[in-house]
């Protein structure tokens, strides 16, 4: 794992963002994980937010990251600038990874988000998109949203 951008605390603006992903957390459906997980995205449409929803048929789960930010596509955005990610209910002393971004998501996060853009991830620190995930997937043909 890379080293985070900036350590804690978040500046003023991000723990505003970060305060969202909290408020998106709560929101969450996750009635077979017990694990909340909040995102808000920034973009030039505004903040737009998701919460990780589940289903009974459990692989058809949706990370919190994912709805955020196809939402945010759904609603005309191009240009996004910051994602928060909030876990709010990873224990205290658990590994930092319990906090991160899944694979999945990273690989969603570094097609639509530009390759420098920051991942604010709660109680863990900022991190570049492209130090997520280096060497991210893609076609030759389908240049990313924002590389
Ligand atoms: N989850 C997210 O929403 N985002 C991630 O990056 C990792 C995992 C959700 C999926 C599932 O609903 C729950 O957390 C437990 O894995």
């Amino acid at each position: 794992m890379s080293e985070a951008v900036e350590a804690l605390p978040f500046t003023r603006d991000e723990e505003f963002l970060v305060a969202q992903a909290v408020t998106a957390a709560e929101r969450a459906y996750c009635p077979y994980s017990q694990f909340p997980v909040g995102a808000a995205v920034e973009s030039e449409i505004g903040i737009t937010t998701g919460g990780n929803i589940e289903n009974a048929s459990y692989g058809l789960a949706i990370c919190a990251e994912r709805v955020a930010l196809f939402r945010a596509v759904a609603q005309g955005a191009k240009r996004f600038t910051r994602i928060a990610v909030a876990c709010i209910k990873a224990e205290q002393d658990a590994p930092f990874g319990s906090r991160m971004p899944c694979g999945a998501c990273r690989q969603v996060i570094a097609e639509l988000m530009p390759a420098t853009a920051v991942v604010l991830v709660a109680g863990v620190g900022a991190y570049r998109v492209s130090d997520l995930l280096p060497h991210a997937f893609q076609l030759a043909d389908t240049p990313f949203l924002n590389p």
